[in-house]
């Protein structure tokens, strides 16, 4: 099958002025231009003040310097200046605070998720159905996206200059944007964090298809195992299994519909079983030791990979009460 025409455009470079090819871009484009006007406003005024009193007033002209200005009028004016900055301000945060929360807090639900793991010195991409790429990212237009954020080593950070979306990938914990194409093209994918010696060749691109393009897409894909699939693999390769089962001789947690309850520790705390809790649980099990229980889990802070971790997290969000572990295939 040949490429869609609309994908033969060569990839942006860095562009100025980045194309708008995502939902948010609008609304972006519109608070980033005022910000841009009310800037350039500020600095011309000073600026063209600080050159017209600066000829005004040169050494040696004749002009009336000792002028008096009582001091109700500085107050006046001091008053007038601040209180006019902060009422531009505030503006500007009643504007821009809801898009903020929007891009970062509030991905429309139900959102397609895909996973990347930023490493030294690339991105891996893996859709829900488990079809993986490398430094390339195949999604379909007018579908919201959640990209959901790892790294393996240091700070990277994915940043689609299109879409308008940023976020950093920090090693420890995982973060999400989302966006919805709204143009179908193919758009640069940047690492926008010095990460290392190639932080500049840790780029990318972004192919936004039709629904249908995308659909024809993925059919042509090798589809590995699903990622929760894969997850069981390692679930019983990593011995989690021998623990972890309903039927095991170790006493340890059932992970049945762990995935967004509340768990009470040993400690007294209470918290959500979220992706980050998780991960935390499988690297640094001492961490948050779950009431009634031994904290006799080895750590595995060392000996799974961000890609494995991922894996794990989708196998147990998979676990509802009616699929626990228990009913799992033996090996
Ligand atoms: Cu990764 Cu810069």
């Amino acid at each position: 099958m040949s490429a869609p025409a609309y994908l033969r455009d060569a990839p942006e470079s860095l562009a100025l002025i980045p194309k708008s090819a995502s939902s948010l871009a609008p609304q972006w484009n519109t608070l980033f231009l005022t910000l841009l006007a009310i800037s350039v406003f500020i600095v011309l005024l000073i600026g063209s003040l600080i050159l017209y009193f600066s000829i005004r007033y040169r050494a040696g002209a004749t002009v009336e310097r000792g002028g008096k200005i009582s001091e109700r009028r500085v107050l006046l004016i001091e008053t007038g200046w601040t209180l006019a900055t902060l009422a531009v301000f505030v503006c500007l945060f009643i504007w821009s605070a809801p898009l903020y929360l929007r891009i970062y807090e509030d991905p429309p639900k139900p959102a397609m998720i895909i996973t990347a793991v930023g490493k030294q010195w690339m991105w891996k991409l893996q859709h829900p159905d488990g079809v993986r790429e490398i430094n390339e990212l195949h999604v379909p237009v007018g579908q919201p996206i959640e990209v959901r954020i790892g790294s393996q080593d240091v700070i990277h950070s994915f940043f689609i200059p299109a879409f308008r979306v940023k976020r950093d990938a920090v090693p420890g914990r995982f973060q999400s944007l989302w966006f919805k194409a709204t143009r179908p093209g193919v758009y640069a994918l940047f690492c926008a964090e010095y990460c290392g010696t190639d932080h500049s060749l840790m780029r990318g691109r972004i192919i936004a298809m039709q629904a249908a393009d995308y659909a024809r897409w993925l059919a042509q894909q090798d589809v590995p195992a699903s990622l929760a699939a894969q997850g069981a693999d390692l679930f019983r390769a990593y011995g989690c299994s021998g623990c972890h089962m309903g039927n095991s001789a170790v006493h340890a947690p059932s992970l049945a519909g762990l995935y967004g309850r509340i768990v009470a520790l040993a400690d007294g705390r209470q918290v959500l079983a979220d992706e980050n809790y998780i991960r935390d649980s499988i690297l640094l099990p001492y961490k948050d030791v779950v009431a009634g229980y031994q904290p006799l889990m080895p750590e595995f802070k060392n000996r799974v990979s961000q890609g494995d971790v991922d894996k794990l997290i989708a196998y147990i969000k998979s676990l509802t009460q009616a699929n626990s572990p228990r009913e799992a295939p033996s090996p």
